[in-house]
């Protein structure tokens, strides 16, 4: 077997999560820069934008390392709901209002790839779609057999479901396509895309963040049972393993007993 996930577990969202993912992003950054001079990452939606926002646009302390460089970003949705860039439901209209409309005027500004409007009727559309996309940044699908981000930055919900994997869902077993329709999430709204389960494990570092009280019963069925080994979370922490690093606050892992880790800093 692999080497275990990383679990980090602190006191405050603030002033330590924050920071600490602020860190573990940046190395994926720097790590990135150094592979290829660009930082292709995907990211979901809930309540991660937020959380996300707050370790980018802190300042720099002026280190070489702590420096974001969002001109050489690619950023891509983990997950989408098939409605238009501008409504309620919308991960892009999210991530834009908790993020990217927030990046300072003169900070470079990160190149970001939302879903085709155009597609909207058929959620199938706009996976096929997007997933041309993601073929034509990540070269062409006979020369590489999943795209490979730099980073992924995803959620988990009560539930265990992560991007729009949910539990026991056919999607799971897909191994061919990159990006997935679903009709019927038990999430509302019940059109969505998502990236594939091989295309999350495949990636080069994949980040939970995972904050409160309503996830400490699901994080112990994910760290501590077979069952929660099978949710999609589960199924990530399994084929990824030391690639995956989870960034929750001790309110939600309050009686997990998996070895938990201090810092990244
Ligand atoms: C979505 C999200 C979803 C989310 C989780 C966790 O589009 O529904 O991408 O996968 O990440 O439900 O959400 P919270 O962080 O808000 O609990």
């Amino acid at each position: 077997m692999g080497r275990p996930v990383n679990l980090y577990s602190f006191a405050s969202v603030d002033n330590e999560l924050a920071p600490n993912l602020r860190k573990y992003i940046l190395d994926a950054q720097n790590e990135a820069f150094k592979r290829h001079d660009v930082f292709r990452i995907a990211v979901s939606g809930g309540s991660l934008p937020k959380t996300m926002a707050k370790a980018l646009l802190a300042p720099s302390n002026g280190s070489p390392e702590d420096k974001v460089d969002f001109s050489k970003w690619e950023v891509f949705y983990a997950d989408e709901r098939c409605v238009p860039l501008t409504h309620e439901d919308s991960n892009h209209k999210l991530v834009k209002e908790e993020w990217l409309d927030k990046i300072p005027q003169d900070m470079a500004q990160p190149k970001v790839f939302p879903i085709d409007e155009g597609t909207l009727e058929d959620a199938q559309e706009t996976a096929d779609e997007y997933e041309k996309k993601l073929v034509n940044v990540f070269a062409s699908r006979d020369s590489v057999k999943v795209p490979l981000f730099d980073l992924l930055l995803l959620g988990c919900g009560p539930d265990g479901h992560t991007c729009s994997l949910f539990p026991d869902h056919p999607l799971l077993r897909e191994t061919e396509a990159w990006v997935l329709a679903i009709n019927d999430s038990p999430k509302p709204p019940p059109k969505r895309i998502t990236l594939s389960l091989p295309v999350v494990q495949a990636a080069a570092k994949i980040g939970f963040v995972a904050t409160g009280g309503g996830k400490k019963d699901v994080l112990k069925q994910i760290f501590e049972t077979e069952e929660g080994r099978n949710l999609p979370c589960g199924l990530v922490n399994g084929g990824a393993g030391e690639k995956v690093s989870w960034f929750c606050d001790t309110a939600a892992t309050d009686g997990v007993s998996f070895p938990r880790r201090g810092s990244v800093i």
